[in-house]
């Protein structure tokens, strides 16, 4: 399959060109702002994987609806305006998009669903991510990703808060806080508390290289191939 890469001179961008051939996969355009990149999506191409930034998503995305092409998304913290580019483009073409593409955290995601469910709202929850000093967007993609399951296990009115600072009196029952450190070369660690007055469950994942977000957009895409329009999740390219 002839696929592009966007942002292939980022750390994602890298990774996903050294992996796909091990995929199946030719990177006959190297799309990138930087020097030496291509600048645009080229007509060979059937498919495309997007781990830039999140102002050049509606762009691309309108590219690839031309183009008739299954789109991988993996670039986070979009507006609300970018996100809706995508959900208009996924009408047209097959587009999966994650915030996370590692096999150990749809694996999470569901134990966290476990968790919010069996455990009643006397269960705070409490979101904990940390990440490299370069990452622009917080929280990550994959907390808010983490902290949606568990707010739609929960009934899907449950409160978001991000951090705390100053007098903010009680934690109110059924909140849902997300915190993010930042700092030095952290792939991506994600801890989920669950606490009561009695005890503590903490569900963690540590990514530990690139390869496993690289490694799921490859196979993701490769999934979207031939498929219908519409909007898809890593756990529907797993198949959980
Ligand atoms: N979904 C996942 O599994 C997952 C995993 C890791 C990172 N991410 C996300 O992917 C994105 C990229 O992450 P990264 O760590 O590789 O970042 P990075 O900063 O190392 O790379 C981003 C690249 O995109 C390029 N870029 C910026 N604007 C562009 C534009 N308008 N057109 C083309 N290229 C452009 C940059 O020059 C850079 O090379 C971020 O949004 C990050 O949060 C998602």
């Amino acid at each position: 399959m002839k696929i592009a890469i966007l942002g292939a001179g980022g750390k994602m961008g890298v990774m996903l060109c050294e992996l796909s051939q091990a995929h199946l996969c030719e990177v006959v355009s190297r799309v990138d702002i930087r020097e030496g990149f291509d600048l645009d999506i080229s007509p060979e191409v059937e498919g495309v994987i997007d781990f830039s930034f999140h102002t050049a998503v509606p762009g691309f995305i309108a590219k690839a609806v031309e183009m008739e092409i299954p789109y991988v998304l993996g670039t986070t913290g979009l507006t609300d305006e970018e996100q809706k580019a995508v959900d208009e483009a996924s009408l047209k073409i097959p587009v999966v998009q994650s915030g996370n593409y590692s096999l150990g955290v749809n694996v999470l995601l569901g134990l966290v669903r476990k968790a919010a469910q069996a455990l009643d709202k006397s269960y705070d929850i409490e979101i904990v991510e940390m990440h490299h000093r370069h990452k622009k967007d917080a929280p990550s993609g994959t907390a808010l990703m983490l902290a949606k399951a568990a707010d739609e296990a929960r009934g899907g009115d449950n409160p978001f808060v991000y951090g705390r600072v100053g007098q903010t009196g009680e934690r109110p029952v059924g909140e849902i806080a997300l915190h993010s450190l930042r700092g030095g070369s952290v792939i991506g660690d994600h801890t989920v508390t669950f606490a009561s007055e009695l005890e503590r469950v903490e569900l963690v994942h540590k990514a530990q290289s690139r390869e496993a977000f690289a490694a799921g957009a490859l196979k993701a895409l490769l999934w979207a191939k031939g498929r219908k329009a519409g909007k898809y999740s890593m756990l529907d390219v797993l198949g959980m």
